[in-house]
């Protein structure tokens, strides 16, 4: 039976164009982009479209700060966005602007249809208005003395000292944010969309498996208060969309946010020749998904639906809301240096990292999730460097150096290989149903099998044995085989080096391995690291840097730390001194742990013509599995020292302070064991 192609329209949240991405919102990109990039990889058609939300208030106010237009500030944000997305391998196949014509057609059509059907009436409001600035003040622009503690400085309708909420016209010598004036009431007529119209629909439809359960638990209570009428415009002046037949009148920047997902669609559809009503229509029979965050449910689970049933259009199948970012277990924070921007983060780490972390932490539930920069660099270390990468490390060498890149004719393990890809409808069902956390679990230990099988099959032994040549090559074959299910399972979550991966196996791009077949016979390219470890300096420059982006005013004075000296310079010596030193490329054959001895490894290093034992003081910063079939550079002449576990018969170079910081030295591609190094 041919499987079923589901049809599938995706949508993020849009993010405001006013401000840059930061680390919070990508929660959110990444989990989308993860379960779009795995409905792509099983085979669904499936699109991904954006949009920067580009209207309201803020976003004026905030281009007359800067002295241009709202045009320029939001063309600015968004190729700032759309670069951050990118660069976050979050694959969009459309990133679009609410500041759209497509937008504003299916803004005034939705208006025009409620309209028709009497769903919109209007009617006079008395609201705080700056009598400088001529403008009506949202809540977030009046600040004053709280009604209730008295504390000065407290914004629109809550105070952040007592936490008491009230009317903004309740606060004590209320003033106007932007001009300082002291705000005036006046009179104007707003339109309302009659919520309560749809009461009926939204009862039923709230409960018919669209939300997740909390979601819907929360709706219960909006119903047993009433659903209230919804006021949909804006005076001028205004950033947005004028209202037809209402002069001077603007559509709330809530009501053309959301059909921002139909604008960026229809952007789509016209270049590329998709069906908009295909997916849109009352009766399609597409899918239609939005993943928000837990704070715009009231938007999407209630005005969006019922907004869509009265213009005639389609209901979202389902809406995934996640919970919120902390950090270090507190809310981001500037002064913390925890407030991270995507710019930031990129100019130090690699995407992946983040995108790994995320999906380790994340499932379906609307629950916060932390990001814990010492877990983070444990998981990426653990989970992806030393494992998975590790798999294809620990084979490649041999496959490549003894048997030319070739994979051995047959899988010689076909029940392993058969078990891992086994594992591919639970690892889906566990995508589809956004349990990442959990999936990542099932490779986690698929990894371990794999790494298990290496260990008991010693091929480092079996390489030295005579007449092991068949051995070793369907020992490493299973090896890289099994890589390649992993592989596969992972792309979701890590496509760039998965994209290595690909590039390294030579089998064309990974689909979902549900009827993979072993690599038989297949000459793979040679292996080149798909990912390093979380360089813990940089993670510190991170957190540094975002700490920075607060001190713009007044930037930080030059650090002069005393806690770490900077490494002194060694006094000079002649040039003699220096070509004494036999310094030499060596291939780590093989590394072990030295018992009784918790810092050291024992590294047999091959020359060429000789090997070499020498004990290594690095057993904190490696595995024995991540050295071995390394290439490094040693001191080839140093005297044999005798130590308490063996002797020493040279050194290997490596750099950093110590302990779990310190990497070794590696020679670029093409440096063979025992060049000298001059
Ligand atoms: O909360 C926000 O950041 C909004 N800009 C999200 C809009 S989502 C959709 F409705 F457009
Ligand atoms: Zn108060």
């Amino acid at each position: 039976m041919s499987k079923q192609i589901r049809k599938i329209l995706v949508t993020s949240a849009l993010p405001y164009a006013n401000g840059p991405i930061h680390i919070g919102h990508l929660v959110e990109y990444i989990q989308t982009d993860i379960w779009v990039r795995f409905q792509k990889q099983r085979g669904h058609t499936c699109h991904y479209v954006c949009a920067d939300d580009a209207h309201g208030t803020p976003i004026m106010l905030r281009a007359q700060q800067e002295g241009i237009t709202p045009e320029q500030l939001i063309a600015d944000t968004w190729t700032q966005h759309n670069a951050d997305f990118k660069d976050f391998n979050v694959a969009f196949d459309n990133f679009y602007s609410t500041h759209s014509d497509e937008t504003k057609h299916y803004a005034e059509l939705i208006y025009a249809r409620l309209q028709e059907q009497g769903h919109i009436h209007s009617k006079t409001i008395t609201q705080a208005y700056d009598p400088v600035k001529n403008m009506f003040l949202p809540d977030r622009f009046i600040k004053g003395e709280c009604p209730k503690c008295g504390a000065a400085d407290q914004y629109g309708d809550n105070c952040e000292v007592c936490s008491a909420t009230y009317a903004p016209t309740d606060l004590i010598n209320p003033i106007s944010a932007i001009s300082g004036e002291k705000p005036i009431e006046k009179d104007s007529e707003h339109y309302f969309f009659k919520l309560a119209d749809f009461e009926k629909m939204l009862q039923k439809w709230t409960k018919s498996g669209h939300l997740q359960e909390q979601v819907a638990n929360k709706l219960n209570e909006w119903f047993e208060t009433g659903l209230q009428d919804w006021d949909i415009s804006r005076d001028a002046p205004y950033f947005g969309f004028e209202i037809p037949g209402a002069p001077g009148k603007f559509f709330y920047v809530w009501l053309d946010a959301p059909v921002g997902y139909m604008g960026s669609f229809q952007k789509l559809c016209d270049d590329s020749g998709l069906d908009f009503a295909e997916y849109w229509d009352k009766d399609s029979s597409t899918e239609l998904y939005h993943f928000i965050g837990k704070d715009i449910v009231y938007f999407h689970a209630l005005f969006w639906p019922a907004m869509l049933t009265g213009a005639g259009f389609r209901t979202p199948t389902a809406i995934f809301a996640h919970g919120f970012l902390t950090v270090n277990g507190e809310k981001m924070s500037k002064s913390r240096g925890t407030f991270i921007k995507a710019r930031t983060y990129l100019e130090h780490l690699n995407p992946e990292y983040l995108r790994y972390y995320f999906a380790a932490k994340l499932n379906n539930r609307v629950e916060d999730i932390d990001l814990n920069f010492e877990d983070f660099s444990q998981r990426v270390n653990t989970d992806l460097v030393n494992k998975v990468v590790n798999i294809a490390s620990r084979c490649s060498g041999f496959i490549k150096k003894r048997f030319d890149g070739k994979l051995s004719a047959e899988c010689a393990e076909p029940a392993l290989f058969a078990e891992f890809v086994d594992a591919s409808e639970d690892i889906a069902q566990l995508y589809e149903s956004r349990e990442y956390g959990k999936a990542m679990r099932a490779i986690s230990g698929l990894a371990d099998k794999a790494n298990q099988y290496i260990d008991d099959k010693q091929p480092w032994i079996v390489a030295k044995q005579e007449d092991s040549d068949q051995q070793l090559q369907d020992i490493c074959s299973v090896g890289i085989n099994l890589f390649y299910v992993i592989a596969c399972y992972l792309k979701p979550v890590v496509p760039e080096m998965v994209a290595k991966a690909e590039q390294f196996l030579n089998a064309g791009e990974f689909g979902w391995p549900e009827q993979l077949t072993p690599l038989t016979d297949h000459s793979i390219n040679k292996f080149k690291p798909l990912m390093t470890r979380v360089d813990p300096a940089k993670l510190a420059a991170l957190i540094e840097a975002s700490k920075e982006n607060l001190e713009k005013k007044a930037p930080a004075p030059k650090k002069t730390s005393k806690a770490k000296a900077p490494e002194q310079a060694a006094e000079t010596i002649e040039f003699d001194d220096f070509a004494k030193i036999d310094l030499r490329v060596a291939l780590i054959e093989k590394a072990e742990l030295v018992e009784g001895a918790d810092k050291l490894l024992r590294l047999s290093l091959s020359l060429g013509d000789e090997t070499r034992q020498v004990l290594a003081g690095i057993r904190s910063a490696y595995t024995p599995e991540q050295l071995e079939g390394r290439l490094t550079v040693m001191v080839a002449n140093l005297k044999p020292r005798k130590m308490r576990f063996g002797i020493s018969e040279g050194m290997v170079l490596a750099a950093g302070p110590g302990g779990d910081e310190l990497w070794i030295l590696s020679p670029d591609d093409g440096a063979k064991p025992g060049m000298r190094i001059k």
